[in-house]
């Protein structure tokens, strides 16, 4: 209906003609009239339409004023009596949004004063387009709004009323809203978005939508806005982890605070919704203490220490949740690997100890375990001892191995043994430990006692002491204590048909051997004896040894006259011949010595004699002789006194009278009995032949006697003087020493006496004691008895009846003698 400002002149005289229709009988006139007309654009001819008079209106002075100064929009062309527009009318300007925009106007005319009412009522044309109050429409819209929810959206407006103003929206197509137009109550159009599919912030985060709103002018106008969604986040995803199952390998020696593993979640919600946190849900004891989880950062620390041998795999469960509560779980597994932590054990499980020395090679004596708490290679272990001792190792079953000997055993050379068990693994480094064990060889009896030299020899004078020490003997025996405790002993033997025990003793302990009587070198110059060294073990070994006595002279004898008889003894008178010359033998000393050597060795002399330069003495060989030739002036009787000397230091002598009768006819001396015969005895002489003859018809009947028995008993015919007699040492108190020699140095060892069981060789023994005057034998056999009874029984002599007893038991005994022989 309306047109713009270039709208032509035949519309306009239309519209005119229809605001006619609204003249106002009053005089008032009204036009209705489009806005935005140009100046000069003649709105109608006022004149006509109020009857005035054209002519006149100039000189009436027409004008329009308009109301209360108001602007004015309109003018009266006085020519032709039209009211044209004088001001373009902007109805949107003038009147807003009233429906109804009237301009009011007068028209005023002078001679007379007329004024009429002129009332312009200004139509609206389309010449706004709708506008939205923004560029842009923020809408924010949750994630989780259900389908239908509705957004209001700001409307656009329009300056332009009716029809001309906001008719209807349009949106830019999309899936998720919809713009639903809705007519409010007062009229206005509201334009509300309605989610027709919901949204996933995660998916879509936003939209931009062109908005267009139109208004219902022709042609229509629009305005445009661009709506921004804005999908909130919701809290609708939770963490998800980026494994299922997290595995690791530590080693077991990891210290504290190595990372283990990092867990990671993700949570695609936004802010909070979308921070995570890690928890432990599920963890062993053991596990707790080892392990620690990073809240925020899911690293897995290790804050404990940690043993393969105790625990070698960890499970976890871990939980990651989002602020709001979601919350899902991954597993971890974290596994130990082995590191050669543990030094081989080594224990002892039995052991023989000591170990007796006479074990034969290859004897087990101890078993020994070995373990390691490491695996696999690191806890393979190998052992071994050290080189040169006599043992070795031997595998056994799985762990065990037994020490066993590799030869033979010698506690004399080796007591004791320590031998180091070293055992070591194969990991790298291969760890090692080591235990020593002391092993003792137990003494065996296996070392005789070993005398220090191969025989002994000892030098002692005669005469000696009884008591006094001889030698000593060593033997040594390496074994332990009893087992090489020596004990010294004499061997049981005999020395010239006595038990060797009346001879020697030997300290058991220390072997030290005493003489137990004195020595007369006359009787025998050397003698051996074997002494034994025993040990104290069980059965005892022994070794034996000679000991060899060599005694050696002292000059103990004097010289011993053999002719002539001793002084006083006999009548024995030597003749010389009244015709002997000078230098003749006449007689001869013979004197011996028992001596031997320089003590032995002879010297004569003649002391005193009647005529002393009538004879001489050989001073070596005792002849004498005479020095001159026998005068008819020299006496009849010559007596001598020749002292004969041994040449021993001190030398010993002896003397004998010599008789010696110049005559050549022994019945030329009638006064011969004088010369020493006494007859003041011969009382008493024939007194001790009537005994002697009495007790020698006694001793007669005696051996008759013997002679039956020997007879009867053909088969032991040394019954008499077999046998034993043995001084029985083991009576003797312990530890007494006997100082007369007759015994032997006891101690508190057992000390074995070995004494003499007998001859079987001697006709006879003196058991005695050592002082006892011992006859000796070689000397008896010497000499004939008839000598004997000379020497013994020489009435002269003995004076005594001891004596005469004793010389009638030394006939026995040589009667007896006789017989056996
Ligand atoms: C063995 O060890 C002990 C103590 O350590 C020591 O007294 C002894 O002398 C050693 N023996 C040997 C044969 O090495
Ligand atoms: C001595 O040797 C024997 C075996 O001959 C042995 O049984 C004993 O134990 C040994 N004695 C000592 C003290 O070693
Ligand atoms: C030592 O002598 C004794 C007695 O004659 C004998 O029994 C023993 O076997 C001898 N011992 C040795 C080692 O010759």
């Amino acid at each position: 209906m309306a047109d713009n400002r270039s709208s032509s002149s035949g519309l306009l005289f239309s519209v005119v003609l229809f605001l006619r229709l609204f003249h106002d009988a009053n005089g008032d006139v009204s036009y209705s009239i489009s806005e935005e007309m140009k100046a000069g654009s003649v709105i109608g001819n006022i004149a006509k339409d109020l009857g005035l008079n054209v002519g006149k209106l100039s000189t009436r002075k027409a004008r329009i004023d308009s109301e209360l100064n108001r602007k004015r929009y309109c003018d009266i062309k006085l020519n032709t009596g039209d009211l044209i527009i004088a001001e373009r009318i902007d109805r949107e300007a003038l009147c807003g949004e009233k429906a109804s925009c009237i301009l009011k106007s007068e028209l005023i005319l002078e001679a007379p004063l007329e004024s009429h009412r002129i009332i312009l009522q200004i139509q609206d044309i389309n010449d706004n387009s709708p506008i939205f109050t923004k560029d842009k429409i923020r809408i924010e819209i949750n994630e989780l709004a259900v389908k239908g929810s509705r957004f209001r959206v700001l409307e656009a407006h329009d300056l332009d009323i009716g029809q001309n103003a906001v008719q209807s929206y349009e949106l830019q197509a999309n899936s998720y809203l919809e713009l639903k137009t809705q007519s409010k109550l007062d009229g206005d159009k509201l334009a509300e978005l309605v989610l027709v599919k919901e949204l996933d912030r995660e998916e879509q985060r936003e939209l931009k939508l062109m908005l267009t709103a139109l208004d219902g002018g022709s042609p229509k106008r629009t305005g445009t806005a661009t709506v921004h969604v804005i999908v909130l986040d919701a809290n609708d995803n939770p963490p998800v982890f980026n494994q299922v199952v997290y595995k690791a390998v530590l080693p077991e020696n990891a210290t504290p605070n190595t990372v283990v593993v990092k867990v990671a979640a993700t949570d695609t919600d936004e802010g909070l919704n979308g921070e995570v946190i890690y928890e432990i849900s599920r963890i062993s004891e053991t596990g707790k203490r080892a392990f620690s989880l990073n809240q925020t950062s899911g690293e897995i620390h290790v804050i404990g220490s940690l043993d393969f041998e105790e625990e070698s795999v960890y499970e976890l469960r871990i939980d990651a949740k989002d602020r709001y509560g979601l919350s899902s779980d991954a597993k971890v597994i974290i596994e130990l690997s082995d590191v050669n932590d543990n030094p081989p054990e080594i224990s002892l499980k039995s052991f023989v100890n000591p170990i007796a020395e006479n074990v034969s090679p290859g004897t087990e004596v101890g078993i020994i375990n070995v373990q390691d708490r490491d695996s696999e290679k690191n806890g393979q272990v190998r052992c071994s001892i050290q080189q040169n001792v006599p043992f070795k190792l031997l595998p056994s079953i799985k762990n065990y191995y037994s020490l066993v000997t590799t030869g033979q055993l010698d506690r004399e050379l080796v007591s004791d043994y320590n031998i180091t068990i070293t055992a070591t693994d194969e990991g790298s480094p291969p760890l090692s430990s080591s235990k020593t064990v002391q092993l003792s060889v137990a003494d065996i009896n296996d070392n005789p006692p070993v005398f220090e030299e191969q025989s002994y020899s000892a030098y002692v004078s005669e005469n000696n002491k009884p008591g006094s020490t001889l030698c000593s003997v060593t033997a040594r025996d390496p074994d332990w204590r009893q087992n090489g405790t020596v004990i010294y002993s004499l061997l049981p033997g005999e020395v010239n048909g006595a038990s060797v025990s009346s001879y020697l003793s030997v300290n058991g302990d220390t072997g030290v051997i005493h003489a137990v009587r004195s020595f007369d070198y006359e009787q025998f110059r050397s003698f051996k004896v074997h002494m034994m060294a025993r040990d104290n073990g069980s059965p005892p070994l022994s070794s034996n040894v000679t000991v060899s006595v060599f005694i050696s002279d002292v000059n103990d004898n004097s010289p011993q006259i053999l002719y002539p008889a001793p002084e006083g003894s006999s009548f024995m008178t030597e003749l010389v011949p009244k015709a002997a010359h000078g230098g003749s033998l006449v007689s001869k000393v013979i004197a011996v010595d028992a001596d031997s050597g320089q003590n032995a060795w002879l010297s004569y002399q003649i002391v005193k004699a009647t005529d002393p330069g009538l004879f001489s003495i050989d001073l070596h060989s005792g002849e004498i002789r005479t020095q001159r030739d026998i005068s008819e002036s020299d006496s009849m009787k010559q007596n001598l006194i020749v002292a004969v000397k041994d040449n021993g230091q001190p030398s010993l002598s002896a003397t004998c009278a010599m008789y010696l009768l110049i005559s050549d006819n022994l019945a030329e001396v009638p006064e011969l009995k004088d010369i020493s015969y006494d007859e003041k005895n011969s009382k008493l002489t024939s007194y001790l032949i009537i005994a002697l003859v009495s007790v020698s018809t006694f001793f007669l009947t005696f051996i008759i006697i013997i002679l039956g028995v020997r007879f009867c008993r053909r088969r032991k015919p040394r019954l008499l003087f077999d046998g034993a007699v043995a001084i029985p040492g083991a009576y003797l108190p312990p530890n007494y020493a006997d100082v007369d020699g007759t015994g032997t140095l006891r101690s508190t060892y057992n000390y074995d006496a070995y004494l003499t069981t007998g001859s079987r060789t001697s006709d006879f023994k003196f058991v005695s004691s050592y002082n006892d005057n011992t006859l000796p034998a070689d000397q008896t056999l010497k000499k004939s008895p008839t000598e004997f009874a000379e020497i013994f029984c020489r009435p002269d002599e003995s004076p005594e009846v001891g004596k005469t007893i004793l010389c009638i038991i030394f006939f026995s005994y040589m009667c007896l003698k006789l017989l056996r022989c």
